[in-house]
């Protein structure tokens, strides 16, 4: 059976059009997903729209709409951002679907028949804006530590014992080392828990906007509670138990770092209080700014993520992003360093090696696939060089290095046009043509070999160069990495791949 892996973005809430943040997780998900996939495992990749709450519902009255139609219609609008980002997602999940609901209230029942929810009252501070409460202490200026404005609520309150999986948690983040990362959030979360845990509020009378409480409908459930459960309802729990078996032990949450604490803390409380495992991994992004300024739409300070597409395509918006900046840290986003690194990266290095080497071949080799004679140990060298590669991307990929599993590849990159440059097929034309189809030859299989490689960091890209070479699109995962160019296919003329930025 194909090992199984599942990757979830967050899901997004909808009381706003996409933007670039949304992008990015999406994105960082999707190179994951592509990757495995060309491992071989059975990929399961969710994405989707966090529809409840009390912001949504505000956003909703502020149109004069019904929430259902309101949500309907922003969805869409994270879908068809998905679709022109040719996410590659398997399941495109909403909170608002009658069986995410079935589940919820399933959860919510377990939560209580094991002793872990008693009513009370809540009276203290919320943050609409980040759907959290917020204890005393940490308002600052009358603000939420994130900068969001708060509102002081009192109102009948069902709680979730939290306070009683304080040591549990530690337990669980000790024994499994790996669950948070990178390191220095672990860090942050362990210092949080160690802090002590209150026990929190899961529903709302104040609101209409989300699942009903089983039994009491005078509440809704806390959107958290709700929405984190679409990572499990998803994939079949409680009603598809097998699929869930399988890919539940293999998740992997992409979360960005301002909701480390929902998945860290909350979402493990709340899975091994109703008996279930938490997920197998977390990992925190870090967040963009703009030319150096926080992204605010009110400063007007926003990156569009549809026209920046639509200005230079899928690629290079995808290569900018993962490549920039190492996934976990924060990033500037700046048209200059834009620019920059897509001239440098895309054109010159990779647009150039292809370029170079087809636009050869096709002129001086008949339009077909040389056919090499002897070997040389440099020309051994480059034909091996992209499994080991490859290797080093899976362990890199293992720890979510995305930008420098990026790196790696475009190393392999490097050493083509090394290659070419120390070689020189051009000089040989007429002195040695036998030895320059040798060398055209290494550098298509190559070529071939690295456009495998980096079809989950640019899939447009890379499919033109491999279906420039002919490559069968079943001959496109890391297995084919071994096989080899079959000489004498004809190609067709190169087209140039890569458009430099000026
Ligand atoms: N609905 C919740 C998630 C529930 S998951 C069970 C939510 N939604 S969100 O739409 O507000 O944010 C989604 C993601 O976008 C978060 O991971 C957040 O970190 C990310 N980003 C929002 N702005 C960002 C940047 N400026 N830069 C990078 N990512 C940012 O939270």
């Amino acid at each position: 059976m194909k090992k199984a892996f599942y990757i979830t973005s967050p899901i997004y809430y909808v009381n706003d059009v996409p933007h670039i943040g949304h992008a990015y997780t999406t994105i960082a998900c999707d190179m994951l997903a592509r990757f495995y996939r060309q491992k071989g495992q059975d990929v399961l990749f969710l994405t989707g729209t966090d529809e409840h709450g009390q912001k949504i519902e505000k956003s909703a009255a502020a149109k004069n709409m019904q929430p259902k139609d309101f949500v309907d219609n922003i969805s869409k609008s994270f879908e068809d951002l998905f679709h022109k980002l040719k996410i590659s997602h398997t399941v495109f999940a909403r909170t608002t679907t009658p069986e995410h609901y079935k589940t919820v209230q399933e959860m919510w029942r377990r939560l209580k028949e094991n002793d872990q929810i008693y009513l009370g009252s809540y009276s203290g501070w919320y943050a609409v804006r980040d759907e959290a409460f917020y204890s005393e202490d940490e308002i600052k200026d009358g603000k939420a530590p994130t900068g969001a404005p708060v509102e002081y609520v009192t109102e009948p309150s069902y709680f979730f014992k939290l306070s009683e999986w304080q040591e549990p948690l530690l337990n669980f983040y000790r024994d499994n080392p790996d669950f948070i990362a990178p390191e220095s959030r672990r860090n942050e979360v362990i210092r949080f828990v160690e802090g002590g845990l209150r026990d929190l509020s899961i529903s709302r009378t104040s609101i209409k906007w989300g699942v009903p409480v089983p039994d009491d409908e005078n509440h809704v459930i806390y959107v958290w509670l709700d929405a984190l459960n679409i990572y499990i309802s998803s994939i079949g729990f409680p009603h598809n138990l097998e699929q869930f078996e399988k890919f539940w032990p293999e998740s992997l949450h992409i979360v960005g770092k301002d909701i480390l604490r929902f998945h860290a803390v909350y979402w493990p409380a709340f899975l091994m209080a109703a008996g279930l495992t938490p997920p197998k991994r977390l990992f925190a992004h870090g967040w963009w700014t703009k030319d150096g300024e926080k992204i605010s739409k009110s400063t007007g300070n926003v990156i569009d993520p549809v026209a920046l597409v639509d200005q230079y395509g899928n690629d290079p918006f995808r290569y900018f992003l993962l490549r920039e900046v190492p996934f976990g840290h924060d990033g500037d986003f700046s048209n200059t360093a834009f620019i920059h690194r897509l001239n440098a990266d895309l054109a010159n290095t990779y647009g150039n090696l292809v370029q170079r080497t087809l636009a050869f071949v096709y002129k001086h080799n008949e339009g077909k696939i040389p056919t090499p004679s002897d070997l040389s140990p440099e020309d051994q060298e480059l034909l091996a060089l992209p499994a080991q590669i490859l290797k080093d991307m899976e362990k890199l990929m293992a720890e979510q290095a995305l930008s420098r599993a990026i790196e790696r590849a475009w190393e392999g990159l490097f050493e083509g046009n090394r290659y070419m440059d120390i070689q020189k097929p051009w000089t040989l034309k007429a002195t040695d043509p036998s030895r320059m189809a040798t060398i055209l030859y290494v550098l298509c299989d190559f070529i071939r070999q690295m456009a495998i490689l980096t079809s989950s960091i640019v899939p447009e890209l890379s499919s033109q160069i491999l279906s420039q070479l002919c490559i069968d699109p079943n001959h496109r995962h890391f297995d084919a990495l071994s096989t080899q160019l079959i000489p004498e296919t004809p190609i067709p003329e190169p087209k140039p791949l890569v458009q430099k930025i000026i």
